[in-house]
C-alpha cells in the first residue's frame, strides 16, 4: 500500500508542482450496484502527462505524476488511458467522492471532483417520531429516514401525499385524533418493491398519570408527592393542583415541585391540618386530560405510626377485610342484593363471578409498592382509605355520597362492617409489633 497523505496536503503538493488551472469542476455520478461506472477525468484533454485518482482523500491509483506510480488496490478499478477511471461492479462502498488530478503538458494541473452516488436503501426502518410543542391543540409528527440514494418519498398515514425528502413532519389538528390512533409513515424508493415499502408506526395514547393515591402523614413533617407519567404521546404536561377547585400549585416556601424524567414531585413543607385536602395530578395533551386524585390524611405528632407503618397497616387491614367480604358474599349469595338492585342474586353463576373480581380488585388496591390505579375518580380507594379512622362514618357517606360513585361499590351490609372492625383489630395488633 501507498503512503497515504490527507488531501489538502496532496492538493498542497500539486500547487507547489504547478499552477492549478482555476477550473475546479464537480460532477454528480449515480450507478446501480452491481452495474459499472466510469468517472471521467476534466473532460478530454489532448496532452495529458499525468493522471492520479484519489477518494475520500486516499490515492486509488496514478501513473506518471508527482506521486509514485500506483496500480488499482481494487481490482474493480481501472485506470483508462486517457485518464478516466472505470469501476465494474459497483458496490454500496463506493459511494463517495472521487478526487482526480491530471497534469497536461503546459505544467498546468486540472483537478476534478467526481460524488459518486451509489443507488442503495439502508437497511433501518423510518423513524417516526413526535415533535415536542407546548400546543395541545395539535399534534406534529415528524418521520425520518437517513442513508436512501436517491432521496426516498415519504407519507404520513393513507391519505397523505408522498413527498421527496428524506424527513416529513406533518401537523394534525387533535380535534381529529383519538386514543389509541395508530399513525403511520410509510416510505417508498425504487429498490423496494410496492410491497416491501418500509414503515414506521406512532400510537397515540392520552396521559395516565399514577401515584399513591391516599397519603397519611404526621404535622409538622415534610410531604413528598410523587406522580408519575410516561405513557402519553405526545408527551402530557404535568401539573400539581390542589383542592377540589384545583388551584394550580405555585412553588414557593411551602411548596417544592421537581421532575426527574417523567417523575413530578411535590413537596409540601410543615404539614399542618390546614393540608389535608385532595390534591390533584393534571397530566394533558392533544388527547385528552386525565388526573390522579391524592388524598392526604394529616394526623397530629401524638399518633404513634409513621406513614410507612400505616400503609402496611392498611395493607394488611383490606387484604383481610378482602378475604371476609369474599367470604361473606359468598356464604351469603342467595340473599345479598348488591348496589340497590344493582344485581338480583337470582343466579349463582353471577354472583361467583362478581365475588371472584371483587376480590381481586381488592387485593391488587392495597399493595403499597406498585403503582396504584387511582386515575381519575378511584373511588374504591377514597372508601379503603376511611376504613382505619373508624370515628368518621360521617366522612364515609359524604365520599359515597359522590356522584361518581359507582352504586356496586357500597358496602354491601352492616354485619361486614362489623367484620372490618374486627379484622382492624386484629391488624393492629400486629403494627405493634
Ligand atoms: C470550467 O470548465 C467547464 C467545462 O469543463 C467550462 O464550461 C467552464 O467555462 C470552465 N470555467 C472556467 C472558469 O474556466
Ligand atoms: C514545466 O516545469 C518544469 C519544471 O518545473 C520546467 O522545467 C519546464 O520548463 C516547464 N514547462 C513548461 C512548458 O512550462
Ligand atoms: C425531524 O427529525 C429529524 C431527524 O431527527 C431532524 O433532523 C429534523 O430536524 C426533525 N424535524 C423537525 C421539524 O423537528
Ligand atoms: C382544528 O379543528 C377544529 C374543528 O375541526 C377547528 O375549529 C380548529 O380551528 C382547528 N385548529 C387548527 C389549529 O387547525
Ligand atoms: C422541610 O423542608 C424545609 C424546606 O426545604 C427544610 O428547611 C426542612 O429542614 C425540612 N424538614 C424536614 C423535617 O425534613
Ligand atoms: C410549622 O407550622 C406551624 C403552624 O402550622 C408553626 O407553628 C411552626 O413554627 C412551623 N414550623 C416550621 C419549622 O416552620
Amino acid at each position: 500500500m501507498n503512503t497515504v497523505a490527507p488531501l489538502p496536503l496532496i492538493l498542497l503538493i500539486l500547487s507547489a508542482e504547478a499552477a492549478v488551472s482555476g477550473n475546479d469542476t464537480e460532477t454528480v455520478l449515480s450507478a446501480t450496484p452491481g452495474g459499472s461506472v466510469i468517472l471521467d477525468c476534466a473532460g478530454q484533454r489532448a496532452a495529458r502527462v499525468w493522471t492520479s485518482w484519489m477518494k475520500d482523500g486516499n490515492i486509488i491509483t496514478s501513473k506518471g505524476g508527482p506521486f509514485t506510480d500506483t496500480d488499482p488496490a481494487d481490482q474493480r478499478f481501472t485506470l483508462e488511458p486517457n485518464g478516466s477511471l472505470s469501476i465494474s461492479p459497483v458496490i454500496t462502498e463506493d459511494s463517495g467522492s472521487f478526487l482526480c488530478s491530471s497534469g497536461l503538458s503546459d505544467n498546468i494541473t486540472v483537478i476534478e471532483r467526481v460524488q459518486l452516488q451509489v443507488i442503495h436503501v439502508p437497511s433501518t426502518h423510518p423513524d417516526c417520531m413526535v415533535v415536542q410543542t407546548q400546543d395541545t391543540s395539535s399534534v406534529q409528527l415528524n418521520c425520518s429516514w437517513f442513508g436512501a440514494y436517491p432521496t426516498p418519498r415519504l407519507r404520513w398515514e393513507e391519505d397523505g401525499d408522498f413527498q421527496v425528502t428524506e424527513s416529513l413532519v406533518v401537523t394534525l389538528n387533535s380535534s381529529k385524533l383519538s386514543d389509541g390512533q395508530k399513525m403511520t409513515c410509510t416510505a417508498q424508493h425504487e429498490l423496494l418493491t410496492k410491497e416491501k415499502a418500509r414503515s414506521c408506526s406512532i400510537i397515540l395514547k392520552t396521559p395516565y398519570p399514577e401515584g399513591q393515591p391516599l397519603v397519611t402523614v404526621l404535622q409538622g413533617t415534610n410531604m413528598t408527592l410523587t406522580c408519575t407519567e410516561n405513557v402519553s404521546v405526545p408527551p402530557a404536561n404535568t401539573t400539581w393542583r390542589k383542592g377540589q377547585s384545583q388551584d394550580l400549585i405555585v412553588p414557593g416556601s411551602k411548596y417544592i415541585l421537581s421532575s426527574e424524567g417523567p417523575e413530578l414531585k411535590l413537596t409540601i413543607v410543615n404539614m399542618s391540618e390546614d393540608d389535608e385536602r385532595y390534591y390533584f395530578c393534571r397530566s394533558e395533551n392533544a388527547l385528552g386530560v386525565q388526573e390522579l386524585e391524592v388524598y392526604i390524611t394529616v394526623k397530629t405528632s401524638s399518633s404513634a405510626y409513621t406513614g410507612a407503618v400505616i400503609g402496611v397497616f392498611i395493607a394488611a387491614l383490606i387484604v383481610g377485610s378482602a378475604v371476609a367480604v369474599a367470604k361473606a358474599l359468598y356464604s351469603r349469595r342467595h340473599t345479598i342484593c348488591l348496589g340497590g338492585g344493582f344485581m338480583q342474586a337470582e343466579d349463582r353463576g353471577d354472583v361467583l363471578d362478581l365475588v371472584d373480581s371483587d376480590d381481586e380488585q381488592i387485593i391488587h388496591d392495597t399493595v403499597p409498592q406498585l403503582p396504584p390505579l387511582a386515575n381519575g375518580r378511584h373511588t374504591t380507594l377514597v372508601q379503603i382509605h376511611r376504613i382505619p379512622s373508624s370515628d368518621d362514618h360521617e366522612e364515609i357517606e359524604a365520599v359515597e355520597a359522590k356522584p361518581q360513585l359507582p352504586a356496586q361499590k357500597e358496602e354491601p351490609t352492616e354485619e361486614l362492617k362489623e367484620e372490618k372492625e374486627e379484622e382492624k383489630e386484629e391488624a393492629e395488633d400486629l403494627v405493634l409489633f
